[in-house]
Order: C-alpha cells, then structure tokens, then sequence
C-alpha cells in the first residue's frame, strides 16, 4: 500500500509522508525541487520504501497523473496537499501568479481528484484526501483568490463524495487551521499573525480520518469559525478576517 502526497518537500505534505511511512505505507512524494525530495529520501528511506516524482504540477497535470496511474498498481491514498496562496490587494497582482494559483490549487487538485477516482473505481477502493482551509468557509478580502480555491476543494470533495456514497471509495477535504509552515513566508503574508499549529499534530489526525468522507473540520479554532460563518452576515467575516490575516 502506498501514499502519494503532493507538495511534500516541506511543511504539512512533509510531515504526513512521516505520518504515514511510520504507519507502513510506502510512499511516492511530489514537489518542485528535487534536491529537498532527495534529502528527504535520503533521511527516512530505511528499505526502498520512498519514490520521488520531482514536477511542477501546474504544468501538464492529466499527463503526470496519467503516467503515474500506469506506473503504479498499488496507490491506496492520495493526497493533494501542494497548494500555494497570495496576499494582499489582488488588482496590484501580477496576473501569471494569480494563474499559478489557479492551476495548482484548482486544477491540478481536480485532475488528481478525477484521475485517481477512476484509478481506485477500477480496484473498488482508495481514498482520496484534499487538503483545504478554514478560509473555505467565506470570503476574505487581501487573500481573495486563495479563499475562494478552498471553497472549491471543499465544495467539489463534498459532492463527489456524495456520488461515491455507495463505492469503497473515500473522499474527504480537511478544513484545517493556521499552521507553521513556509506557507506565510510563500504567500507574502506579513500581518499580525497568532502562532499557528504544528503541522505533525495536524497530520496525525489527518491520518486518523483517512477512511472518512465529506468534510472534516480539524481543530477548535476551525470548528469555531464553522458555527459563526453560519451566524454571521459574510461582509463582517470577509472584512475582519482579511485585516487580521493580511
Ligand atoms: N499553513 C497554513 O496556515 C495552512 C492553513 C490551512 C490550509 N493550508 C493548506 O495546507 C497545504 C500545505 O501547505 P503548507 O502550509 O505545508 O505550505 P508550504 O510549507 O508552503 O508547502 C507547500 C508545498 O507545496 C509544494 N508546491 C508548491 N508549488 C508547487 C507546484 N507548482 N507543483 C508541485 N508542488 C508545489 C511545495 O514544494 P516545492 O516548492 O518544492 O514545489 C511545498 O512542498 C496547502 O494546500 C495549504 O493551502 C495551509
């Protein structure tokens, strides 16, 4: 059985692939840079249990996902981790990086999704674990691209999960909180930032719902926002939330 996990060369994806070697699944990760991938084989590959796949997934997703597809028999879970944000007042955006956003967080994350879903359709099994945000859960001026891209990881793996209902197939998106990870620093967020979570303590619940499917709301914090998102009007979210996070 193996884990493929996407965007694994730091952060969250680095500590899920910990997660889940130590739980005896072998593993094939995927980043951009292959120096880090191969320190990281180099490190925790005991018995030629980790492939890499250096690429960047914003450029011919359906033709990487296809290849990988046929090179692999035993994939059991997917992981579509790699996501990137950016802050600040999206008109001063330079248009390539907004798009860079896109194809990664939208569209590689979907062509995985559909690729990997017939993959597990043909075997009647695997799941499938979209990495999302509690910025799923509104609108949030100065990182408006990036809100709006988790709203759509979470809303495309609630519905597809509802028209796997009666497949062993598992899809499931994970609302998760702040972490500490590089992703402040890759997204130019500079503001008056509370510290955020560990991202191992994130990975091992992840771990836990592997077999889960919807949505899943990790933490207090996200749980928290859920509720009030429903109680409150979205203009007093979108507004306070991008001012503390910009
Ligand atoms: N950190 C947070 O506060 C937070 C909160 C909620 C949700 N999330 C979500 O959690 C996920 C992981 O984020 P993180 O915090 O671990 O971020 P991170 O530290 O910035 O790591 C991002 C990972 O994605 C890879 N990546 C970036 N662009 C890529 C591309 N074009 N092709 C392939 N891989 C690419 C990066 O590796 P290379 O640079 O080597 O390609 C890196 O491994 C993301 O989906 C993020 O939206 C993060």
């Amino acid at each position: 059985m193996r884990a493929l996990i996407t965007g694994a060369s730091y952060g969250l994806g680095l500590d899920l692939a910990k997660v889940f070697l130590n739980h005896g699944y072998k593993l094939l990760l995927i980043a951009r840079s292959k120096d880090r991938l191969l320190e990281i084989k180099k490190e925790l590959d005991k018995d030629d249990s980790i492939d890499i796949f250096p690429c960047d997934l914003t450029i011919n997703p359906k033709e990487i996902a296809e290849e990988l597809t046929k090179k692999y028999d035993d994939i059991e879970v997917v992981i579509n981790n790699a996501g990137i944000g950016l802050s600040g007042d999206i008109l001063s955006h330079n248009i390539e990086d907004e798009t860079r956003l896109i194809d990664l967080n939208i569209k590689a994350l979907t062509i995985f999704t559909i690729t990997f879903g017939n993959y597990f359709k043909k075997k009647d099994k695997g799941s499938i674990l979209n990495i999302s945000s509690v910025g799923s859960m509104m609108p949030g001026k100065y990182m408006a691209s990036y809100y709006a891209s988790k709203s759509y990881v979470s809303s495309l793996s609630y519905s597809i999960s509802l028209e796997l209902k009666k497949t062993n197939i598992n899809i499931i998106a994970f609302n998760l909180p702040r972490m500490n990870t590089k992703f402040d620093l890759h997204s130019n967020r500079s503001g008056n930032l509370k510290k955020g979570v560990s991202p191992i303590k994130i990975a091992n619940k992840i771990y836990k719902y592997r077999y889960k499917r919807g949505i899943k709301n990790i933490g207090a914090s996200v749980k928290l926002t859920n509720l009030l998102s429903h109680i409150l009007p979205k203009g007093v979210f979108a507004h306070f939330i991008g001012d503390k996070l910009r």
